[in-house]
């Protein structure tokens, strides 16, 4: 076996531990909180909205998570990280609590980080996970979305994944005057209700131009031929290395085993834009049964004095 390193070995694959989460995007959209701190740490309720994605990465088996951080990486770190003095704090204080969610968000996986200098697109950020990765499949989870905690997207995708030999991209139907800020996918119908075979995608479209409304979200599972594809991929939108017009390429080429999409059809919020943030915060906190009622009965009061 020594020296081998095919493929083919790796199809023959045991269940995906990894997970790559890019962060190290600049967060335009939310200055200036993203000017010193990532977006990804922003709070959702109470927890940063990278610690649910690194959340929904554990329920699906992944326990080995590879974060691409840029600037302003330390917070990101940090977090999960443990910190002697405040848990000897609220130990002191007998607040166990408190020191109980401290102590899990430490423990929850076998955190890596590495930088991604430049932040010259998303399709850059995957590449720098090569030499973590390795030859083996792996998920790719946008730091900044947050699909409904409760929801098993990634699982189905990583079984499609394995029944199918194939990268898994996933998929939202989207408001056809919304799909010009998406990768958007032309796709035909498999045996499954949920899945479709991806026949072209386009990187965020011109208003109006886009060929469907099933948008690219921000979940992957890719298998390693895409690290040969990234390598080789030009600059496109905005100048960036687009993942989307990798996963095409995967998508085309005849020894890649084609592109699947799981079509999605729970909740997500893209917590890097202000307005998706605040319904997020919203919808998590009213179903809970710490804040939940007194939440609600303050909306009902506010809701009528709203004025268009
Ligand atoms: P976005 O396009 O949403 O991130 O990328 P952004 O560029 O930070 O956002 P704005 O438009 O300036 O507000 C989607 C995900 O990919 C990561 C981001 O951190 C985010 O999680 N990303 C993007 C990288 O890690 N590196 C990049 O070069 C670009």
């Amino acid at each position: 076996m020594l020296g081998v390193q095919t493929d083919t070995l790796v199809g023959m694959s045991t269940r995906l531990t990894k997970a790559v989460i890019p962060a190290a995007g600049l967060g335009t959209r939310f200055l200036p909180a993203t000017k010193a701190m990532p977006k990804e740490m922003l709070p959702v309720v109470d927890k940063p909205a990278i610690q649910y994605v690194v959340e929904e990465a554990v329920a699906a088996g992944l326990t080995d998570v590879l974060m691409i951080t840029g600037r302003n990486k330390n917070a990101l770190e940090n977090h999960f990280d443990r910190v002697g003095e405040l848990e000897a704090t609220l130990e002191a204080k007998g607040d166990t609590e408190r020191l109980k969610k401290v102590e899990y968000s430490t423990s929850l996986a076998d955190m890596h980080y590495v930088r991604q200098g430049d932040p010259l697109g998303l399709g850059h950020a995957v590449l720098r996970a090569h030499m973590h990765v390795g030859r083996e499949p792996f998920a790719v989870l946008l730091g900044d979305d947050i699909i409904d905690p409760g929801n098993p997207l990634l699982s189905r995708m990583i079984d499609v994944h394995e029944q199918r030999d194939a990268s898994v991209v996933a998929l939202l139907e989207v408001d056809p005057a919304q799909a010009h800020l998406y990768g958007v996918a032309t796709v035909e119908s498999t045996d499954e209700d949920d899945v479709v075979r991806i026949t072209d995608l386009v990187e965020k479209p011109a208003p109006g131009t886009a060929p469907s409304n099933l948008a690219i979200i921000g979940r992957y599972v890719l298998k390693p031929q895409i690290f040969d594809v990234l390598r080789e991929t030009q600059p496109g939108k905005g100048g960036e290395i687009q993942l989307t017009d990798a996963l095409l390429e995967l998508a085309s080429g005849p020894h890649h085993g084609g592109v699947y999409g799981v079509v999605f059809r729970g909740r997500r919020f893209d917590t890097g834009d202000r307005l998706d943030y605040i319904k997020s915060i919203v919808q998590l906190a009213v179903e809970r049964d710490d804040l939940g009622p007194d939440l609600r009965r303050w909306l009902r009061d506010f809701a009528p004095t709203l004025k268009d």
